[in-house]
C-alpha cells in the first residue's frame, strides 16, 4: 500500500463511514500523522478520546493509549490497526507486581504513568503522562508517601522537580529512550554550542543533561525536559536556531513542521519505537475496512480503572 492522496482519501472516506476520529501520536510515521483528525501527545489524545462525540475511535499508536480511550468511553468502539503494538515500559510492571508493593507500603497514593496495562491503571489511585506528572504529584498533600511506577527516569524527574524524598519509584524503563544516553547526548551538544536540548523525562540521558548544565559544559536555559506536545510549545517560542531532540524520532515530523526554519536533529536517530511503527498505512486501510483489531477492556477493569484516568485527564488543564 503506498500512502498517497488516493489511499488518504480513502482512509479519509471509511473514517467519515463508520463515523470515526481518527488520533495518532506524534511518534507515528509521518503518513499516518498527516492523514489522521488529531496528532498530540498522550495526554492530549487522552482528552479529545474523552470529549469526542464519535461513535469509534481509531487509535493509531500503542495499545495502551487505545485501552486508555476505551476506559474513558466505554460504549464507544475503540480501534487500533494493529493489536500487537504494545510498549516495553507498559510491560514493566504487572497488577500482581503493584499489589504486592502496594502491600508493602499501606497508605501511599499511587501515582502511574499512563503507559501501564488497564490493570495497573485499576489499581492506581491517580494516572499521570509526562505532561502533567509534576502537577499530579503536586496535587497529593505532603505528608503522604507516594508510590510512582513504572518508569525510573520520569519518577527521577518528578522527585527532582517536587523535592520530595517520600516518593518510592518503580524501576522500570522504555527501550527506545533509556537507549538515548549520557555521552552520546554531551556529545552532540559539544559540537554544537548554540543548540536548544528538548528532552523527554523518560531518556536516560536527563539526568546528564542537567550535570552537563550544572558543571557549565551546556547553558542551564538550553536545556529543556518536555512532554512531546511541550515540545511543540517550546519550539515555537525559542530563539533557537538549531535544537538536539532526544525522543523517539517520529517527534521530528511535528517538530519540522511546528518551526520549519530550525534545524531539528535526533540525538540518536535509531531511536525509533518498534511498536509505534506498526501501525502502517496498510494497517489503518485495513483497520478502516474490517472495523479491527477493536480493544476490548472487562468492564470490572474499566471501571475500577476510570477514576484514576479521569483524575489524570483533569489535572493541569
Ligand atoms: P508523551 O506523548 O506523553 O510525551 O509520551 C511519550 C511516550 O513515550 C508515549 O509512548
Ligand atoms: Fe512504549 Fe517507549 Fe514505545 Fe513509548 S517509545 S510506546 S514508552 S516502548
Amino acid at each position: 500500500v503506498r500512502a498517497d492522496a488516493e489511499w488518504a482519501r480513502e482512509v479519509r472516506r471509511l473514517a467519515e463511514e463508520r463515523d470515526a476520529v481518527i488520533l495518532a501520536h506524534n511518534y507515528q510515521l509521518p503518513e499516518i500523522q498527516d492523514v489522521a483528525h488529531h496528532t498530540g501527545d498522550s495526554l492530549a489524545l487522552s482528552r479529545i478520546a474523552a470529549d469526542s462525540d464519535a461513535g469509534t475511535i481509531v487509535f493509531c499508536g500503542v495499545h495502551f493509549m487505545a485501552e486508555t480511550a476505551k476506559i474513558l468511553g466505554p460504549d464507544k468502539t475503540v480501534l487500533i490497526p494493529d493489536e500487537r503494538a504494545g510498549c516495553s515500559l507498559a510491560d514493566s510492571i504487572t497488577g500482581e507486581q503493584l499489589r504486592a508493593w502496594k502491600a508493602e507500603h499501606p497508605g501511599a497514593v499511587v501515582v502511574s504513568y499512563v503507559n501501564t496495562t488497564a490493570e495497573v491503571k485499576a489499581e492506581t489511585d491517580i494516572c499521570c503522562t509526562s505532561s502533567n506528572a509534576v502537577d499530579v504529584v503536586r496535587s497529593i498533600p505532603a505528608e503522604q508517601e507516594v508510590l510512582f511506577c513504572p518508569d525510573q527516569f520520569l519518577g527521577a524527574h518528578v522527585k527532582r522537580e517536587t523535592g520530595r524524598e517520600n516518593l518510592h519509584i518503580w524501576a522500570g524503563e522504555c527501550h527506545v529512550h533509556a537507549g538515548i544516553n549520557g555521552p552520546e547526548l554531551a556529545e552532540r551538544a559539544a559540537a554544537d554550542p548554540e543548540a536548544d536540548l528538548f528532552i523527554h523525562p523518560e531518556c536516560g540521558c536527563a539526568t546528564s543533561a542537567l550535570y552537563l548544565a550544572g558543571e557549565g559544559t551546556v547553558a542551564e536555559e538550553r536545556v529543556k525536559i518536555l512532554s512531546t506536545g511541550d515540545m511543540l510549545t517550546a519550539a515555537r517560542d525559542t530563539g533557537a536556531k538549531s535544537v538536539l531532540v532526544a525522543t523517539e524520532v517520529g517527534m521530528l515530523h511535528q517538530l519540522r513542521q511546528a518551526a520549519p526554519e530550525i534545524d531539528f536533529r535526533a540525538v540518536n536517530d535509531r531511536a525509533s519505537c518498534k511498536y509505534m511503527k506498526m501501525i502502517t498505512p496498510a494497517a489503518l486501510l485495513r483497520c478502516l475496512s474490517e472495523g479491527a483489531d477493536e480493544v476490548h477492556v472487562s468492564t470490572g477493569v474499566a471501571d475500577r480503572a476510570r477514576a484514576s484516568v479521569q483524575r489524570m485527564i483533569s489535572i493541569g488543564k
